[in-house]
């Protein structure tokens, strides 16, 4: 088993860093007001300057939290300039005084689990980071603690560590992250990375490779699509998920 035997249907819905309309984005109320509107959900991975993967799409706080106007936060509000007691002050939801903590990939994990919904989860690029070389073996480890392995997607911008994670888990679904170009012999290069999906930038969506790959096993997933006619050319392009900021307009 594994993380597409999890659908008996094409066309596929992903939550975008959660319900983000409705909420925060990659917050527990995100995660939770995704469930039931959409086939998996899509997010975040960082580390907090002691080691702690937690939940985060930046390199930095402010855009997300109130760390531009606690005591003990400067600038250039660094994630991993912190350690994640420290973290756990921050309102992780700029538009309400409704604190929202930041998540940790464990948390996150164990509650999809609990609600049985697959996952994608992307490890940021953290090769400028002294995380580069234990990323992949945290998120994986962390994974398989949750019993998640058949229910994840892993993927990244960073290829090596998905390269990394095959060889952790042989067992886990991996997708390469690719935006402004495909590699030079897209489907010979995914092959060799061993992964399972390809997840693109809507702008580089070719038919014909996603034909290509597709005859060779390969999905390909889109991001952001945020419209209906965006969504019925990705789908009509082969396209088997594409992750939207927009639940409620979907169909499921
Ligand atoms: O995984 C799809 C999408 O999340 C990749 O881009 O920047 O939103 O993480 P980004
Ligand atoms: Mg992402």
């Amino acid at each position: 088993m594994s993380f597409w035997d999890n659908f008996h249907k094409d066309h596929l819905i992903a939550a975008h860093r959660g319900d983000r309309y409705t909420s925060a984005e990659n917050t527990m109320e995100a995660f939770e007001n995704s469930i039931g509107k959409c086939d998996f959900v899509e997010f975040d991975v960082g580390f907090s300057k002691d080691g702690v993967a937690v939940i985060l799409h930046d390199d930095t706080l402010e855009r997300t939290s109130d760390a531009d106007k606690l005591n003990g936060f400067y600038p250039p509000y660094n994630l991993y300039d912190y350690n994640y007691k420290q973290l756990l002050e921050l309102n992780m939801d700029k538009r309400s005084t409704k604190k929202q903590q930041i998540p940790t990939l464990k948390e996150t994990l164990l509650f999809f689990r609990s609600q049985n919904m697959p996952v994608n989860v992307e490890i940021k690029d953290l090769k400028k980071t002294k995380f580069d070389k234990i990323a992949t073996k945290v998120v994986t480890e962390t994974i398989k603690e949750c019993d998640m392995i058949e229910m994840t997607m892993l993927s990244s911008f960073n290829h090596n560590y998905l390269r990394e994670a095959k060889k952790i888990s042989p067992q886990i679904t991996t997708a390469a992250l690719q935006e402004k170009k495909h590699p030079k012999e897209c489907l010979k290069y995914l092959k060799e990375l061993n992964v399972s999906s390809y997840n693109i930038d809507k702008t580089i969506m070719d038919k014909k490779i996603i034909q290509e790959l597709k005859n060779e096993g390969i999905y390909t997933c889109v991001y952001t699509i945020n419209s209906q006619k965006e969504l019925k050319k990705a789908f009509s392009l082969g396209v088997e998920a594409v992750f939207t900021d927009y639940l409620e307009d979907m169909p499921l």
